[in-house]
């Protein structure tokens, strides 16, 4: 096979040879006029590289094999999407992940688009099933290099894990469909280190849980004994449950999510006996379990001083993404500052905040400021017990920033002497 050659700024043969996925549009001269999702090679001084064209969007190219000094490339093809996903696995298992999991977990990220070399999608396993979302609408359309590359995916994927289903995520309005075999019943009890929940792949948010989390909850359980939790943004309440069955004496979820709440009060249900093997003395789960339909962004003092919230020494605070674009990174700073601000004040001396941004926009550094400022606008002294991002299954290469999408901190909040 053919493909086109576009000649790039010489600027960007380091990036390109050192592994940045993504060539951006403005970085590409002229206007090509190439089909949507179509092979084609980028080169930039001696630096070559295979990539998917996006017709529109912000990223032109994205990368998928590169020659830092150039030399022939091959377009990916079957052979080769089989190898990658193979790798992708073997990696997945030799994190304790899938079958036979000696961390009870079998809802795992699977792919991670440009973390595996394979960039513009995901690929979550739930069980039996996995769900597709992508990044590049070519990877939807019939008749695309990309969406060939995707069915050789899906079908690679399906065979080494024995999947029921692999279906693509639902957009907005759309049902869920499924591109091989069968759809999910409507809800799949998963397991994250031994705790059950209930993923709804239809209707869920993200691609049904919040699987970045992982690892962070688990930190949050083994912090969590005797102390009581206000779980804010809570979701269907997986910080929680990881708290109670760390032996919290009570959780409280936060949404502005009825549906998400309810979901909450089931898989505290379906986890009763291990919460209540956590503390034996604090009484049945149900009765140490709480929730809360709440705004948390319009007013974050007004919300953190509900009289159901008070004596909380243990705070988790995880905002939905708050910037698209780079135009919006400043107003995100912002609302960080507020949400933090009033977490710290109303935590009590040797109160814990594990907090949390998902906004690719913002650096991990830029978040540890807007920690230090709203410690300082809350009047405590706040310290690093521990700081993270994603887990393993969602690999960042070294040369993609960008690609660190989540922030964690957990800080302990104390009052000045
Ligand atoms: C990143 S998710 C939380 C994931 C959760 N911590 C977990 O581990 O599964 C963000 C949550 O914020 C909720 N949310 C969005 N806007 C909100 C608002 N203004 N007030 C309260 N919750 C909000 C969403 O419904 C969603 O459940």
């Amino acid at each position: 096979m053919t493909v086109p050659t576009l000649r790039l700024p010489a600027q960007l043969a380091e990036p390109l040879a050192a592994g940045h996925p993504w060539v951006y549009r403005d970085h590409v001269p002229g206007h090509p006029n190439l089909p949507d999702g179509a092979w084609v090679r980028v080169e930039a001084g001696r630096a070559a590289a295979i990539g998917l064209w996006a017709a529109e969007g912000a990223i032109a190219v994205r990368a998928f094999r590169r020659a830092a000094t150039g030399g022939p490339l091959a377009a990916p093809d079957r052979a080769w999407a089989e190898a990658m996903v193979a790798r992708a696995v073997d990696q997945r298992a030799r994190l304790g992940l899938g079958a036979g999991s000696p961390i009870a977990t079998d809802a795992y990220r699977l792919l991670f688009g440009e973390g595996d070399g394979l960039p513009g999608l995901t690929i979550d396993r739930y069980g039996r099933f996995a769900v597709v979302k992508t990044y590049a609408d070519a990877y939807r359309r019939p008749g695309s290099d990309a969406h060939a590359l995707l069915v050789a995916i899906v079908r690679a994927l399906a065979a080494a894990l024995r999947l029921k289903g692999v279906l693509a995520a639902p957009r907005a309005g759309e049902p869920l469909t499924a591109l091989h075999g069968e759809p999910p019943p409507p809800e799949v009890t998963v397991r994250e280190h031994g705790l059950a929940f209930l993923a709804n792949l239809h209707e869920g948010q993200k691609t049904g849980l919040f699987l970045d989390h992982r690892e962070n909850r688990a930190t949050v359980r083994g912090l969590a004994r005797g102390r009581r939790v206000a779980n804010l943004f809570a979701y269907a309440g997986a910080f929680s449950l990881h708290a109670l069955a760390g032996g919290a004496l009570r959780a409280i979820d936060v949404d502005v999510a009825d549906a998400a709440l309810a979901d909450a009060v089931r898989n505290v249900a379906a986890n009763a006996a291990v919460i209540e093997a956590a503390a034996p003395a604090a009484g049945p789960a149900a009765s140490r379990h709480a929730t809360l339909t709440l705004d948390l962004l319009a007013d974050p003092a007004a919300a953190l001083r509900h009289p159901q919230l008070a004596g909380s020494d243990l705070i988790v605070l995880d905002p939905p993404s708050l910037a698209r674009h780079k135009g919006q990174r400043h107003a995100a700073l912002r609302a960080y500052r507020r949400l933090n601000a009033a977490a710290m004040a109303a935590l009590p001396d040797g109160g814990l905040l594990a907090t949390a941004s998902c906004t690719a926009q913002v650096s991990p550094e830029a978040f540890r400021g807007v920690l230090a400022e709203a410690a300082a606008a809350a009047g405590v002294d706040a310290r690093v017990l521990h700081d993270a991002g994603h887990a393993g299954d969602h690999p960042v290469p070294l040369a993609f920033p960008e690609g660190r999408y989540l922030k964690f901190v957990v800080l302990r909040v104390d009052r000045p002497t």
